[in-house]
């Protein structure tokens, strides 16, 4: 136990130097800088996320550690060794390479791992961190370290798919922003966040995989849902993400759509007759049968009979029955 920890502790000094070195390097890289400029950020806001730059070179931390070949290096996730089976002279290399670079933190504000973007076409659009002994995906948010005291200023969480989302986000007055890092959102996400904030707005892409993101949410969301928790879904236009909306519709437009942004109950009523005939007895009875383990996810509570109760309207059903058929009266162990 005291040995993980001290590798920790040496894991974290090694994502901090190399996050120096990347904020470093983007000095003096103007293409970076004006790729950045390019997507409307401000040299203030670049400073505040800690953005960076990984150069096009192979071995560019060989500058930044003594010791090019320590193991923490691997550990942390920065450099990729080569297996010997692949051939050719050069063994181990940098992960991160002509990228402009994103440092996630924890709350505590170390680094425990990077997000890099490519500056031109290319795959991956992001590179980011594996998962190692500091990061975990499934629990990590980008920016909420940045985003805590906004949070609790403004009252509520948003939560967006991507880096450059809270970035600009912040920029353009929203710095109320994180996001989960190319992942799906998790219950612990959830939690995480919940912990932070009653109020929680999901910001996800209006394209096919925000929406689907946004269904996974709801699904993350249900067993921490509660009556003095309000969580609601954004959707913007299908050709948008948070970024290009507000730049193309500016502050104002975004505030509108985060007064306008949809329930968590009605939210999923959508979702439960979306794909079903309500007037015919098989439609509504698939309708219960999907809405079923999402009402068994969540816990008794006013928010879940306000639920019952409307899918007992739409289904011609009465909440008793609905209770009954989903064996909902005791709290169901989960
Ligand atoms: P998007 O494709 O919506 O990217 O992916 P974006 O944030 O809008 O990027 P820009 O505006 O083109 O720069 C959303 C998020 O999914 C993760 C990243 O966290 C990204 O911000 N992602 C996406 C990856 O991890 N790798 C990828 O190749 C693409
Ligand atoms: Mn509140
Ligand atoms: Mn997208
Ligand atoms: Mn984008
Ligand atoms: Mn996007």
């Amino acid at each position: 136990r005291a040995e993980v920890q001290a590798k920790s502790l040496a894991l974290s000094e090694v994502m901090t130097k190399a996050g120096e070195y990347y904020k470093q390097q983007l000095r003096s890289a103007p293409p970076a800088i004006a790729y950045l400029k390019k997507r409307g950020l401000t040299g203030e806001i670049a400073a505040r996320f800690g953005l960076g730059f990984a150069p096009d070179a192979w071995d560019g931390l060989r500058s930044v550690f003594a010791d090019y070949q320590a193991p923490e290096l691997v550990e942390a996730g920065l450099v990729i060794d080569k297996s010997d089976e692949e051939g050719g002279g050069r063994k181990r290399y940098d992960r991160f390479r002509d990228r402009v670079m994103f440092p996630i933190r924890n709350t505590k504000g170390q680094i425990i791992g990077f997000g890099g973007r490519i500056m031109e076409q290319g795959e991956p659009k992001y590179l980011n961190s594996p998962e190692t002994p500091l990061f975990q995906k499934g629990y990590e948010l980008y920016g909420l370290f940045e985003a805590r005291q906004a949070i609790r200023d403004a009252g509520y969480v948003l939560v967006t798919e991507g880096y450059m989302d809270v970035v600009a986000l912040a920029q353009m007055g929203f710095p109320q922003a994180v996001a989960t890092l190319g992942t799906a959102c998790t219950p612990t996400h959830v939690q995480k966040l919940l912990r932070q904030t009653d109020h929680v707005v999901f910001s996800f892409d209006g394209d096919t995989a925000g929406r689907r993101a946004a269904r996974r949410a709801l699904d993350a969301c249900l067993p921490h849902a509660n009556d003095d928790k309000f969580i609601k879904f954004l959707f913007l236009p299908a050709e948008h993400d948070p970024d290009s909306f507000i730049r193309e519709f500016g502050a104002d437009a975004f505030e509108q759509q985060v007064h306008e942004a949809m329930p968590l109950s009605q939210f999923f009523m959508r979702e439960m007759i979306a794909d079903n005939d309500l007037n015919s007895a098989e439609g509504r009875a698939k309708t219960q049968f999907d809405a079923k383990p999402l009402l068994q996810a969540m816990q008794p509570s006013g928010l879940r009979l306000q639920m019952v109760r409307n899918l007992a309207q739409v289904t011609q059903t009465t909440p008793a029955e609905i209770e009954a058929l989903f064996e909902l009266s005791q709290p169901v162990a989960r």
